[in-house]
């Protein structure tokens, strides 16, 4: 059988996949030697690129960024003593009852018959219609187009809610943006249908993961151009992680600026993950045009199944308008005094931050200045893995979901990014770590100086 074609040469002696100039597609240049002499870059190109030994099996599918990073954690002894190390990679919020204005989370739950059953595929009617309440008063005061339960639509998590509306699209030309949310690019490379270009366009708007958002007149200007001509699907999990308004509890959200709910070709994709600080309930929720609603709600009925019914029933009250806008400040403001101390340590370490992000809980943190030998996602990532310290290195949010271009061409190779999302206990602790590799770095310069010297 003839093997022309092939995009990589096997290495019989070690068994281990050769990397062919051919296989660096599209690229520019030669590995540079940071790159070759790196053991965590020749490990993330095996992962990704690597020679596949199960017939049918695409494992790249199976992982996202974060999953990678957590592997790497784990071989460092992240597991073993998770105390002592700081997880500033996932993208996960605090949880605890200690936020000063917060409601406290339940702790247990009544579960009733109906939670026995198989719940609808949309979710229950009742909380469907409390999410619609919800948005109305928080953006629909004054205006004659209301949303009703019709246009909620109850699934899974953030991330179940995306792969339902990717199964509805048809064959859709999709516009998306770099950097943005990782989930995204195994998502798009998931559906065949999915093609690039600008019929749909997704975005998660705050932005993960560069911590700022479009807000309004640049929102209602964007929604104003697609109105008619494309079907925008607005992420908005950090709507609720606003530092725009002076922490007064406002939420960002491009329903401010729908003219007709059951026209205007809008998602809104959000739930209690982020905001309400409960990812582990997996209760989310999509808003839009019924008839778009319907087919989402329809779909999960051969994709997941449903959102748990027992912890829907429990969600309702806490989506009463007033508490979530209570909810809303409290969060903002501990969040924000989060954001102010980070950004201050990490200047204080001499890394150059120049815009303050607006919202979420990211930093997307330039290395560009650092030492060569740190400059970069991966390297960096590795430095601060050794002092017990994980981040993400930017390449992962590189949406690149046709792998047209090498990773290592990403504008988001010189970047990290950082969550704030922990308690302050664990932020210290991982900026403690951070300023160690930064010192360490130093001193290693300064020892170098010294021999040249002698
Ligand atoms: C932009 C964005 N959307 C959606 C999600 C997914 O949320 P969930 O954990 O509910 O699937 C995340 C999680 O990190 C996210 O960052």
């Amino acid at each position: 059988m003839p093997f022309n074609n092939r995009k990589l040469s096997i290495n019989h002696r070690e068994g281990t996949p050769q990397l062919s100039k051919a296989n660096r597609r599209f690229t520019m240049s030669d590995p540079s030697v940071n790159e070759t002499n790196s053991k965590i870059h020749r490990q993330f190109r095996n992962a990704h690129e690597g020679h596949k030994s199960h017939a049918g099996l695409d494992p790249t599918r199976a992982s996202t960024g974060v999953v990678w990073c957590t592997e790497r954690a784990y071989e460092h002894g992240f597991d073993v003593e998770p105390e002592l190390g700081a997880n500033l990679g996932q993208g996960a919020p605090e949880v605890d009852d200690d936020i000063e204005g917060s409601f406290e989370r339940p702790s247990n739950i009544h579960i009733s018959m109906t939670g026995r059953e198989y719940g609808p595929a949309a979710g229950i009617k009742s909380l469907r219609a409390a999410v619609a309440n919800m948005y109305n008063a928080h953006h629909r005061e004054g205006k004659e187009s209301q949303y009703t339960w019709e246009n909620v639509c109850i699934v899974p998590g953030g991330r179940a809610g995306l792969i339902r509306i990717a199964a509805v699209l048809n064959n859709a030309y999709l516009g998306f943006f770099i950097p943005d949310y990782t989930a995204y690019n195994e998502m798009l490379s998931l559906f065949k249908n999915i093609a690039r270009g600008t019929s749909v366009i997704l975005t998660s708007n705050p932005r993960n993961p560069t911590g700022r958002v479009v807000k309004n007149p640049q929102l209602a200007e964007i929604q104003d151009i697609c109105r008619d001509r494309a079907t925008l699907v607005m992420d908005e999990f950090y709507g609720g992680y606003n530092y725009t308004s002076d922490c007064s509890g406002t939420t960002v959200s491009a329903a401010d600026n729908i003219d007709d709910v059951y026209a205007d070709d809008v998602l809104l994709i959000d739930g209690l993950t982020k905001r309400f600080r409960l990812p582990g309930w997996r209760i989310a929720w999509i808003v839009g045009p019924k008839e778009f609603i319907k087919a989402i709600g329809s779909c999960g009925s051969y994709l997941d199944g449903g959102a748990n019914v027992p912890f829907q029933e429990t969600a309702i009250p806490m989506l009463e308008p007033e508490k979530v806008r209570k909810e809303m400040v409290a969060l903002q403001s501990h969040f924000r005094d989060k954001r102010d101390y980070v950004v201050g340590r990490l200047r204080e370490m001499g890394f150059n931050i120049n815009t303050i992000p607006d919202s979420t809980f990211y930093l997307w943190l330039d290395l560009e200045g650092l030492p060569d030998e740190l400059s970069d996602g991966l390297n960096f990532f590795q430095a601060c893995l050794e002092e017990k310290v994980i981040i993400v290195p930017g390449i992962f949010f590189d949406l690149n979901p046709s792998k047209r271009r090498d990773l290592f061409d990403s504008p988001c190779h010189h970047f990290v990014r950082f969550s704030y999302g922990p308690k302050i206990g664990t932020l210290k602790l991982g900026l403690d770590g951070i300023q160690r590799v930064v010192d360490n770095f130093k001193l290693g310069a300064h020892l170098e100086q010294a021999v040249e010297y002698i």
